[in-house]
């Protein structure tokens, strides 16, 4: 009977104090967390909105962050310096509109969370969405066609078509991105966290 007890007792406290380390400090730590403004009132991190929200429902509902992710890890723990995916670590604040967070769990792909100050030409990224292999030859990533439509027929070139290099495409061809694939350049060039935080100390 005492064995009962005793097992009874200890599994009791193993859920209270994952409990306790796992979602009560962590939320305690962070509930306060809120925006910082500068000097000339401008909120950092910005809550997305219109276009940019738009792109951040298609890149989570396309699966990108199963390839990418969005975390710069601190010096002494990886390479992410190192490789210029960005000038200083995350930290939770860079996250606070992120919900659901899009961290991501593995890297197949380059860390994203500053992709807007690595990569800021539209034109490179619809290209890169329409087919990878046309900006990063020999890429894994998979081609999406389908946010593109193809206007072969057209008579005038429409003002958003697709300015591919010479050669990668047979002449006359005119590629016009949906909306869908302007909402993720717009999502993916909002990405920037560069602005110094008090959590960093650089
Ligand atoms: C199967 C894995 C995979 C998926 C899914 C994937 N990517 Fe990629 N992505 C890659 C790889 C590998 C690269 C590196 C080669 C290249 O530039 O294409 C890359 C590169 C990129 C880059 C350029 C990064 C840089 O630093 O130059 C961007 C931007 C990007 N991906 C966006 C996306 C978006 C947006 C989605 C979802 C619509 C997506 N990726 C889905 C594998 C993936």
């Amino acid at each position: 009977m005492n064995r009962v007890v005793f097992l009874y007792v200890g599994i009791v406290a193993t859920v209270i104090v994952s409990f306790a380390g796992l979602v009560s400090l962590p939320e305690i730590q962070l509930r306060d967390l809120a925006p910082i403004v500068g000097e000339n009132g401008e909120e950092y991190p910005v809550e997305p909105q219109g276009l940019v929200l738009e792109g951040r429902r298609a890149y989570a509902g396309l699966g990108c962050m199963y390839c990418h992710s969005q975390q710069i890890r601190p010096e002494g723990f990886g390479s992410d310096l190192d490789r210029g995916w960005g000038s200083r670590r995350t930290v939770a604040r860079d996250h606070i509109y992120d919900a659901p967070p899009l961290l991501g769990t593995m890297r197949t792909g380059p860390d994203l969370v500053n992709i807007g100050v690595r990569q800021p030409s539209d034109n490179w990224h619809l290209l890169h969405l329409y087919s990878p292999e046309i900006t990063s030859p020999g890429s894994t990533m998979p081609p999406m066609p389908f946010l593109f439509e193809n206007r072969s027929l057209e008579l005038e070139t429409p003002y958003d078509a697709l300015a591919f290099p010479p050669g990668v495409v047979e002449e006359g061809t005119l590629v016009v991105p949906r909306r869908e694939a302007k909402a993720i350049v717009a999502y993916l060039k909002s990405l920037n966290a560069s602005r110094p935080v008090p959590e960093v100390v650089q």
